[in-house]
């Protein structure tokens, strides 16, 4: 049963806990832990059974495959079968960092970490918890991020615990994570290769490697096969219904203040940017919640607080959340890829751009 697991709690600072945690792991248990991105829920990633238990504390669909985590291009053997050669200047600059590489599987990757596919996913995270973590299992770990399938990623233990707690074995706290958005996710099988997830590593510093690289998603006819299982599910969404808005600043404030009016569901959330945040001051004093995510300028403040501010809206009792929408150019590719997969609906709400 995937709700009857007591789950221990580990600190990272503490001598001895990584290995304690490392020792679960390499015995088929699932635990979870910090990387830059988000938490991951890990398991050893040439355990099959262990590897089951991941999919069922998420409710995962099987199909969706999992990411297996290195510490660095030497344990790649045994888990891929050919690295493509433009991958090594990939590793080369972007490793240990949020970037993930899809490339052929080897044999001994068992097909529940593939989705049954003949590829594998496969990342070195830049944390030293989670790099201490790997080498003293030994092994690569498998770990899609710590939460309820379809629900926000976790950026903190609170969040990895609200969502698993009694579903996995342990958690490894190692404090709230540095960027608050997964990792960008590279298929370098096809060829050309292709952008499948926009993340925490921006699509241009990708360019010089990769130049015309293009996102798999955004060509997608509707009735296409995905090219990566993970873009066909509902996903990063709160529980109360999120409708992005999108357009200038000054566009889009008025359009929240308008939709906010006309709410019937209160009381209303709103995700606002640091430069709207005194717009909404009046709606705040009527009893509307708001959580400041970051600033339009500094699109990694908004990354970092993304998921978090999400969260905090559906803890505070939101019941229809109002998600400022933000350029999609560095990091703000991915913020929109999460907030239009998180939506209900997208309101344009005018002006000259996002
Ligand atoms: O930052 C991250 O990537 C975090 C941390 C924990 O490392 N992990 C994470 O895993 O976000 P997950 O499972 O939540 O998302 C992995 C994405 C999914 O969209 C999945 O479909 C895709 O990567 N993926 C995994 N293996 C794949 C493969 N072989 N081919 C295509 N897509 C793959
Ligand atoms: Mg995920």
């Amino acid at each position: 049963m995937a709700g009857d697991r007591k789950t221990q709690r580990f600190d990272a600072s503490r001598p001895g806990d990584v290995a304690k945690v490392a020792a679960i792991l390499r015995s088929g248990g699932i635990a979870a832990f910090p990387t830059e991105t988000v938490y991951g829920l890990g398991a050893d990633g040439l355990n099959a059974a262990a590897v089951t238990h991941i999919f069922e504390a998420k409710g995962r669909p099987a199909d969706n495959p999992l990411i297996l985590h290195v510490t660095g291009a030497a344990m790649l053997e045994g888990v891929v079968g050919g690295v493509p050669p433009v991958a090594y200047p990939l590793m080369d600059a972007f490793w240990p960092g949020p970037l993930t590489l899809v490339m052929p599987a080897a044999e001994a990757v068992p097909r529940v970490v593939t989705g049954g596919g003949a590829t594998v996913a496969v990342r070195c995270p830049d944390h030293p918890v989670a790099l201490a973590l790997i080498e003293a299992v030994g092994r690569p770990l498998a770990a899609p991020s710590a939460n309820r399938s379809g629900w926000p990623s976790p950026t903190t233990p609170e969040d990895v615990l609200e969502d698993l707690d009694g579903r996995i074995d342990a958690i490894l706290d190692g404090g709230p994570t540095g960027m608050g958005l997964e990792s960008t996710v590279v298929d370098l099988v096809a060829d050309p290769p292709r952008l499948l997830r926009p993340g925490a590593l921006p699509a241009e510093a990708l360019a010089p490697f990769l130049p015309g690289l293009q996102p798999a998603f955004a060509s997608l006819p509707a009735s296409a096969v995905p090219p990566s299982p993970g873009m066909k599910y509902a996903h990063y969404a709160p529980r109360a219904p999120l409708v992005l808005v999108e357009g200038t600043p000054g566009a889009v404030a008025a359009c929240v203040l308008r939709l906010a009016a006309e709410a019937e569901a209160k009381p209303v959330g709103v995700l606002a940017t640091v430069e709207n945040a005194a717009a909404y001051q009046g709606l705040v004093a009527g009893g509307a919640l708001m959580e400041v995510a970051g600033a339009r300028d500094d699109l990694a403040g908004v990354a970092r607080g993304l998921f978090r501010c999400l969260r905090t809206l559906d803890r505070r009792g939101a019941r229809l959340i109002l998600a400022e929408g933000v350029p999609r150019e560095g990091l703000g590719l991915a913020v929109m890829d999460r907030l239009t997969r998180a939506a209900v609906r997208v309101v344009h709400a005018g002006g000259d751009g996002p």
